[in-house]
């Protein structure tokens, strides 16, 4: 019988190049990537499309039962849905950004999210990512990494990256903004960002995608030389 495929776990900062990574491990290692950071966008624009005050924590509380979050493959990645409707696209808005890590501080958004990221890549054979992946989703995960970089260098990715969808973004608003969700997700009560303690952590600000790629790739095989 084959073995178990692994849960590859991978947290980090925003910036810090976590998805990409993740996103081409997986693909490299014939792996599904779940990107739970998503699901956290994808509760922030229902509640702002429900016309919710992100600050009232009830109220959000009160709207998950109503919130259908499903994930589905296709040839061109994750693709995120609430309801029927694909909005992918969607919770990438600078708005969504501005909300989402208050809103993901939340226990009771915390919790229902959690349950379904644990039941989507229980059977392993996921590369997931996010903030409290390796520490809450899966503290059993096989592999844990922890990505890092600079916050300079972080806000220089994610401004290269918005430039394609909101030019009117300065470098100066995407670092403070980027600092802004640092600070609420690492000092939140609730799952916050922190480095697993049994993870391998990679500072990858001099490092390209491939590089960074290569290296996460490589130390998985050495532990599992058929993973
Ligand atoms: O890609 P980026 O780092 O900008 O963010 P993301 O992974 O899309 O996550 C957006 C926000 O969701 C983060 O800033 C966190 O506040 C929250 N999040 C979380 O709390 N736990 C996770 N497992 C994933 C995301």
């Amino acid at each position: 019988m084959a073995a178990r495929r692994l849960i590859i776990t991978i947290d980090g900062p925003a910036g810090s190049g976590k998805s990409t990574t993740a996103r081409m491990v997986a693909e490299r290692l014939g792996y599904t990537y779940l990107d739970t950071g998503a699901m956290y966008r994808a509760v922030t624009l229902s509640v702002l499309e429900a016309g919710i005050d992100p600050f009232d924590g009830e109220a959000i509380r009160r709207l998950l039962p109503s919130i259908e979050i499903s994930i589905r493959y296709e040839p061109h990645g994750q693709q995120t849905f609430l309801g029927p409707r694909n909005v992918s696209a969607d919770i990438r808005s600078v708005e969504v950004s501005r909300h989402v890590s208050r809103i993901a501080a939340l226990p009771d958004v915390r919790r229902f999210l959690v349950r379904q990221q644990q039941s989507i890549a229980r059977e392993g054979g996921f590369v997931v990512d996010g903030r409290d992946a390796g520490t809450v989703i899966f503290p059993n995960a096989e592999i844990k990494f922890f990505l890092t970089a600079t916050a300079e260098e972080r806000a220089r990715r994610r401004f290269k990256e918005l430039q394609n969808t909101d030019p009117n973004v300065s470098y100066e608003e995407t670092l403070r903004d980027l600092l802004q969700r640092d600070e609420f997700d690492s000092v939140r009560d609730a799952s916050p960002l922190i480095r697993p303690p049994d993870a391998i952590e990679l500072d990858n600000s001099g490092l390209t995608i491939d590089e960074q790629v290569a290296i996460v790739v490589r130390t998985v095989r050495e532990r599992y030389p058929n993973p």
